[in-house]
């Protein structure tokens, strides 16, 4: 494990707030603050990182080819949780693409996140948590994971939890690689295309990072069958749709899926502060909205399936 606080490129890394969850930031332009991004979390080098930007602007200094389709759905949903994978210009860093021939690119809905991208330019900024940890959906998760080693920007909770929807527009159909809020369905509204969801099956995934066991607490995550009932005390529920049951190890959301989404990653990170061996959650009947589907891919990632 590399001694975080020995790194002498550490004070490059700030950590901000976006609309999915806590980012990672470096300059997009700083090799040795790029390494630092990847030493402080223990990240995989083969696993590439999202240029963030304060404007479409900002895409033609990454991007080689802006397809058409592409511009309608960043000018459609920026600032938001899309993230577009496009062919790179050679002048972007390989640390950065992993050595793929794309970047991915996106402009994040978040005021405190525009506002340091308008001062310091396109950042690099993975979820700000260790490797193989939850997501940050708060500063004190960033906190938890990081200590004082690093600057946090705090801007509070995050407001949807899950990381962005990754869209291939690097080759048509249009692939999502990664689920998020925005669903195969709101993409093909814009552009008047099938869009196809990626099967990361294949020996060599288009999204790298898809291949890593993320978002896992230490607590064993299973799915809750149908008929089962909330019994064990060593485990915490998470419940969408059951009657809402009196228990401190019990969450209910009744039908809140937003909210569930918004809180997963604090309730895996609850878990492991209280102690509790597993997380069960109550299994969806179909994967009927993006929200599902995004929640879906998370929890089945923690599962480890
Ligand atoms: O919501 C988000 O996207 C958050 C916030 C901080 O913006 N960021 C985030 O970054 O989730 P990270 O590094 O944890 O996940 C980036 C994902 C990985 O699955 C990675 O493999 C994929 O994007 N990715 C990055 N560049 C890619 C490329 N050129 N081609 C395919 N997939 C790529
Ligand atoms: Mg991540």
């Amino acid at each position: 494990m590399t001694d975080i606080t020995n790194s002498t490129h550490f004070n490059k890394l700030i950590a901000f707030p976006t609309e999915t969850v806590y980012g990672l930031g470096a300059s997009a332009y700083d090799p040795d603050a790029i390494q630092a991004v990847f030493n402080a979390k223990g990240r995989p080098t083969d696993n590439p990182l999202i240029v963030h930007v304060s404007g479409i602007e900002n895409v033609a200094d990454f991007a080689s080819i802006i397809p058409e389709d592409a511009s309608k759905l960043m000018a459609h949903f920026w600032p938001g949780p899309l993230t577009v994978v496009l062919k790179k210009r050679s002048e972007v860093l390989d640390s950065i693409t992993a050595g793929l021939d794309t970047v991915a690119i996106r402009m994040p809905n978040h005021p405190l996140a525009l506002q340091l991208l308008v001062e310091r330019g396109p950042m690099v900024a993975p979820s700000a948590n260790k490797s193989g940890k939850p997501s940050p959906t708060s500063s004190e998760h960033v906190r938890a994971d990081f200590g004082d080693t690093i600057e946090i920007v705090d801007g509070g909770r995050c407001d949807l939890g899950l990381e962005s929807t990754v869209l291939d527009c690097s080759q048509e159909p249009f692939t999502i690689l990664r689920p998020g809020h925005i669903s195969a369905d709101d993409i093909s509204k814009v552009i008047g295309k099938n869009v196809v969801l990626g099967s990361n099956s294949s020996e060599k995934p288009r999204s790298p990072g898809m291949k890593y066991s993320h978002y896992s607490p230490e607590a064993a995550v299973r799915w809750m069958k149908i008929d089962e009932k909330p019994s064990e005390q060593s485990a915490l529920y998470l419940l969408h749709r059951k009657a809402p049951i009196a228990a401190e190890n019990v969450i209910s959301y009744s039908g809140d899926l937003h909210k569930m989404a918004a809180e997963l990653y604090d309730r895996f990170r609850q878990a492991d502060l209280e102690g509790y061996e597993h997380v069960v959650i109550e299994q969806f009947d179909s994967e009927s909205s993006s929200l599902i589907s995004a929640l879906t891919n998370r929890i089945e990632k923690a599962i480890g399936e």
